[in-house]
């Protein structure tokens, strides 16, 4: 065991599985008490059971470390509240929340229903807000603590997951406002976006070139729930972490602006943008037939 968190309460969301359980596991290694959240479902959401956080509970004990399963959904706010009460019950504190729940339903946009929508939605984006609000709420008062969001490479857009796509683009914008809304109560926030097999990587639409394993993944979390990252002031960043590689995701920001004499108009508009403001070239885009062939190899649905 190391100590990188020695002391430290952390609590892991979706810890019953793929990179969630390797960050519960590798938490309580390097010394962390852990709350195992993990609803126990299908990789659409479906049959929750709360088997699933209770055997890694039973791992984390027989490696000698200390931790305790909910097995609560955290789309609802009385799910995350239950983490975060655990949390202060059994151990009188919380000082990291790691939001790695998720789930996807795969269908191209204009034929995604409602139900297709919500529950993903929920899961990702409410699921980060409802831990993220009620730790941040402790620790305000406690004048410390780390929150991490889950986000991925798909927050750049993605063909036939809108709903995933959408939801991890929110979960940035999410980390980067409790970074600036916490920051003067000395909590930091980023974002993870993993590569890693998994149950769910196995089902992504496209071949993966650059992928590691959930351990590779949780090396970076427990880094970035460590003083040692507190020391650096790490806040408001996304990384990204696919076996060997870890790269930081830029800031978003206006990258050419133009002016014009009085107020626009459409024509105004239509004269001036091509050629000064003009475009930034999205990079997925130029990837679509790529992404076709591999789905098409993968026997991927397009509709
Ligand atoms: N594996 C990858 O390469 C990859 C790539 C990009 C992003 N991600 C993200 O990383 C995270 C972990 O993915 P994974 O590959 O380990 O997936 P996984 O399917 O192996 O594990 C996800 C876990 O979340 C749990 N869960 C689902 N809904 C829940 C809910 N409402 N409440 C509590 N728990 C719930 C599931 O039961 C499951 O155990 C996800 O947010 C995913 O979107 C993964």
């Amino acid at each position: 065991m190391g100590n990188f968190l020695a002391g430290k309460v952390v609590a892991v969301t979706g810890a019953g599985r793929g990179i969630g359980r390797a960050v519960a596991l590798a938490a309580a290694a390097e010394g962390a008490k852990v709350i195992v959240n993990d609803y126990g479902v299908s990789i659409e959401g479906g049959e929750p059971t709360s088997e699933v956080a209770e055997s890694v509970v039973k791992e984390i004990v027989a490696a000698g470390g200390e931790a305790v399963a909910v097995a609560d959904d955290i789309a609802t706010m009385a799910g995350g509240q239950r983490i975060v009460d655990t949390a202060l019950a059994e151990y009188g504190r919380i000082d990291g929340v790691v939001c790695v729940a998720g789930i996807l339903r795969e269908r191209m946009l204009f034929n995604m229903s409602e139900e297709e929508w919500d529950p993903v939605v929920a899961t990702h984006l409410k699921g980060t807000f409802t831990v993220f609000k009620a730790a941040s709420a402790v620790m305000r008062k406690q004048g410390g603590g780390t929150l991490i969001g889950f986000t991925s490479g798909n927050h750049q857009g993605s063909v036939a997951q809108a709903n995933y796509s959408a939801a991890k683009g929110g979960i940035i914008s999410l980390v980067r406002s409790a970074a600036l809304g916490l920051h003067k109560y000395g909590v930091t926030a980023n974002a993870v976006a993993p590569v890693a097999r998994t149950r769910m990587s196995a089902n992504v639409p496209m071949e993966l070139k650059e992928i590691g394993e959930p351990k590779d993944v949780a090396a970076l979390v427990v880094y970035l729930l460590s003083e040692r990252a507190r020391a650096e002031k790490i806040t408001g960043q996304v990384y990204t972490i696919a076996g060997p590689k870890i790269a930081v995701w830029a800031q978003p920001r206006e990258l050419r602006a133009g002016y014009a004499e009085g107020s626009w108009t459409p024509e105004k508009v239509a004269d001036f943008l091509p050629g000064t403001v003009g475009t930034d070239p999205m990079p997925m885009l130029e990837r679509l037939e790529e992404m076709a062939r591999a789905a098409a190899n993968r026997d991927r649905p397009n509709a």
